[in-house]
């Protein structure tokens, strides 16, 4: 169609992917069988009838799980790569890739050896389609705030190739509030801040991202609808949402693509963007979010190149660089 088209010419950055969530199921069974890994499925068809989730912690359960099969820098490497020929085939020019470390750490796989494959595949899509990508660690909220500055530690030799911090995981019983110092002290090493918010959790908890953490960006941000104070800050603010449109209809946080809050956000003036957050796992990399939700949600040519501006004002580039995109 015509929109599918305009939509895959525009330049687009994608700001929130989970990069363990492009594990797609035929690279999963292929990196079981290689390392000897058991699943607990017979068939990549098994596999895909798995992912009916009702909420963010029955999709985290098969995730985590899922992430056992990658064992040794390659199989990341492979995995990073196979998602930039993904994301290059929708029209996509940079990404800021999110990394969860401690799934793989506290399995006894060596940080060097997960986060260098990942490096391994950014630098190998960066040579074969030019494109550029930053790494954005994220803290599983749902193992503490002690964990993930052991987290924080672990990765000090790393961070020269680490853009930022995040914060994910299950949200509504691990509050942002609670990992101040974590973010503090990552603000101390200048990694530059962000973390999901009002994702599953309430208005306040995009706030206490905000005031307490003192993030950049919030990723998800989509229950900050629920209080038009805090929709006129984020919009006064020019603070960036990492909106994911798929995600949130495949966990049952919004109704339907139709009622998603993504245009009463963008026509409050929020700086939305829209991105793929676990695309193996939700029906769809970057085109397929921005060709549903753009339909779904009537949304214009120009209010689409609006919202891919948008991922490129909102990342974490120089003024030279972004220019370069825009
Ligand atoms: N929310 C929180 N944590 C996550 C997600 C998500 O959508 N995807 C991967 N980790
Ligand atoms: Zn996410």
């Amino acid at each position: 169609s015509t929109l599918a088209r305009f939509i895959r010419g525009l330049p687009k950055a994608e700001l929130h992917i989970h990069i363990e969530g492009s594990l797609e199921p035929e690279l999963m069974f292929r990196l079981a069988t290689k390392n000897g890994v058991t699943l607990p499925y017979r068939s990549v068809e098994e596999v895909r009838q798995a992912y009916n989730f009702d909420s963010l912690q029955s999709f985290l359960d098969l995730y985590y799980m899922a992430a056992g099969v990658l064992l040794h820098r390659a199989d990341f490497a492979a995995l990073t790569e196979a998602y930039f020929d993904r994301l290059v085939a929708d029209g996509g020019v940079y990404a800021e890739i999110f990394f969860d470390p401690q799934t793989h750490t506290d399995r006894g796989i060596a940080l060097g050896e997960a986060l260098g494959g990942v490096l391994d595949g950014m630098a190998r899509a960066e040579a074969r389609h030019g494109i550029k990508s930053k790494v954005i660690l994220c803290c599983l909220r749902h193992l503490g705030e002690a964990e993930g500055l052991r987290m924080l530690a672990e990765a000090e030799p790393f961070l020269d190739r680490v853009v930022g911090l995040g914060l994910d995981s299950s949200e509504r019983d691990f509050p942002p509030a609670d990992f101040k110092r974590l973010y503090d002290a990552a603000r101390a090493k200048g990694l530059r801040l962000v973390a999901h918010a009002g994702e599953e959790g309430p208005a306040a908890f995009v706030r206490d991202a905000l005031d307490v953490l003192k993030v950049e960006r919030i990723d998800h941000g989509i229950r900050a609808i629920d209080d038009p104070a805090l929709v006129a800050r984020l919009a006064r603010a020019g603070t960036t949402l990492t909106v994911c449109p798929l995600s949130n209809v495949r966990l049952c946080t919004v109704n339907s693509l139709s009622d998603h809050p993504l245009r009463r956000l963008h026509e409050a003036g929020v700086k939305v963007t829209i991105n793929s957050d676990d695309p193996a796992y939700f029906g769809g990399y970057l085109h397929e979010n921005y060709l549903q939700t753009a339909q779904a949600l009537n949304l214009t040519e120009p209010e689409l190149a609006e919202i891919a501006g948008n991922s490129f004002r909102g990342a974490f580039l120089t003024d030279d660089e972004k220019a370069g995109y825009l």
